[in-house]
């Protein structure tokens, strides 16, 4: 039987710079919190519905991608079709996708924990419905299904691969930030989850050197 791998370090410089390792990317992470949800916000929109999101791997994968390239999401990616199956069908998953049009336009997950707790995992709309009030709409919902179980408090986290005005979106959902993380990872596009280019004119690649 293999030894787990060992963890890797890096020493990281808590004032100045600190050089990535070739292939790595890191970002900075603000995590908010709520505990108890404001009155809804967003006008009656006739024309958007939440249905449950499929749980068929590859079509999942699909609207993952839809929404999470530009932002290099890759957390989903990196699971099996048997883990992802899984993690879709817990108990203790809400995924709803937003459709309009007959088109699924967008995706919001609460993962709930043991702990009277819950996170808003997921939360994005593709490209094309940024910035028509149809992220408001879809953050109602979500605070919905957060608050429909007897939660104490629901946390998120965003980071600066997530588009630029996702802070303040969540600050004016009722979110108050209360902690920042660094995270270096595997840049996905090397890991072969997403083609180079995408991103690429925020966050070209860097290629490691052979
Ligand atoms: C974060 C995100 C969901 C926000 O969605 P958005 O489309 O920018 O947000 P909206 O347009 O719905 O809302 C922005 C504001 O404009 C208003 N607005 C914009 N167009 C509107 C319209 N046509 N009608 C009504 N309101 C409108 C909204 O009411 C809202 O105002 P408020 O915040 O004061 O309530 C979206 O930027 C996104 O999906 N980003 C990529 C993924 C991501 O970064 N996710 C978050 C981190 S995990």
């Amino acid at each position: 039987m293999h030894a787990p791998a060992e963890p890797e370090f890096l020493a990281c410089r808590i004032d100045g710079y600190t050089e990535l390792p070739p292939g790595k990317l890191a970002n900075l992470v603000t995590y908010l919190e709520m505990t108890r949800p404001p009155p809804p916000r967003a006008p009656a929109r006739p024309d958007l519905t939440l249905v449950e999101t499929t749980r068929d791997p590859d079509a999942y994968r699909a609207l993952y991608r839809r929404i999470g390239a530009r932002w290099l999401w890759m957390g989903r990616l990196a699971l099996s079709d048997a883990a992802l199956a899984r993690t879709l069908a817990g108990p203790r998953l809400v995924s709803r996708t937003l459709v309009r049009a007959g088109e699924a336009i967008g995706l919001m997950e609460v993962a709930f924990g043991e702990d009277g707790e819950a996170e808003l995992a997921y939360f994005g709309l593709v490209p094309e419905a940024i910035g028509g009030g149809s992220g408001r709409w879809l953050m109602d919902a979500a605070l919905a299904q957060a608050f429909a179980r007897p939660i104490a408090r629901l946390t998120v986290h965003t980071c600066t691969f997530d588009h630029p005005d996702a802070v303040a979106f969540y600050v004016r959902s009722g979110f108050r930030p209360y902690k920042r993380a660094i995270e270096i990872h595997d840049d996905p596009r090397l890991a072969g989850y997403y083609p180079r280019e995408t991103a690429a004119e925020r966050w070209p690649v860097i290629q490691p050197a052979t």
